[in-house]
């Protein structure tokens, strides 16, 4: 299993959520954050010293897939999210050990 967290524009949540469900996806969360990226999102110099002003807000979704899932799910959210602008997010893919389903104690796949 993977887990795909991708930091997406909040405007973009929407067509995400549609294209992971219809690739079968039954799970996700997704939280309100903030951040900033390479254009350290909006900059002054203080005392001569230039400081991060302004994080700007972002979308967090977390799914995880089964491995055989994983490249699609990247690959549907790459295309629904990008505009080509600065900002446009960036995704992190990590190994998932186990997951279970609380209310049937099943392991692994069948859990998600
Ligand atoms: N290395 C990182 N670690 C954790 N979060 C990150 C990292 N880079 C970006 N983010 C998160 O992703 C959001 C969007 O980043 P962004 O798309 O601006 O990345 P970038 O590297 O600056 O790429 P681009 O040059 O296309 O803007 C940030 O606001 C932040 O929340
Ligand atoms: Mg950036």
């Amino acid at each position: 299993m993977k887990k795909i967290e991708a930091i997406i524009r909040p405007e973009k949540m929407n067509d995400v959520k549609v294209a992971l469900s219809n690739l079968g996806v039954n799970g996700m969360t997704v939280s309100n954050v903030s951040g900033f990226g390479n254009q350290k999102g909006y900059t002054q110099i203080y005392r001569g010293q230039e400081i991060v002003t302004k994080l700007l807000p972002k979308i967090k979704l977390e799914v995880v897939v089964s491995t055989e899932k994983a490249e699609e799910v990247i690959k549907a959210i790459v295309t629904t999210s990008k505009t080509g602008e600065f900002g446009d997010g960036k995704i992190f893919v990590f190994d998932v050990i186990d997951a279970v389903r609380i209310r049937t104690g099943e392991h692994g796949d069948a859990a998600l």
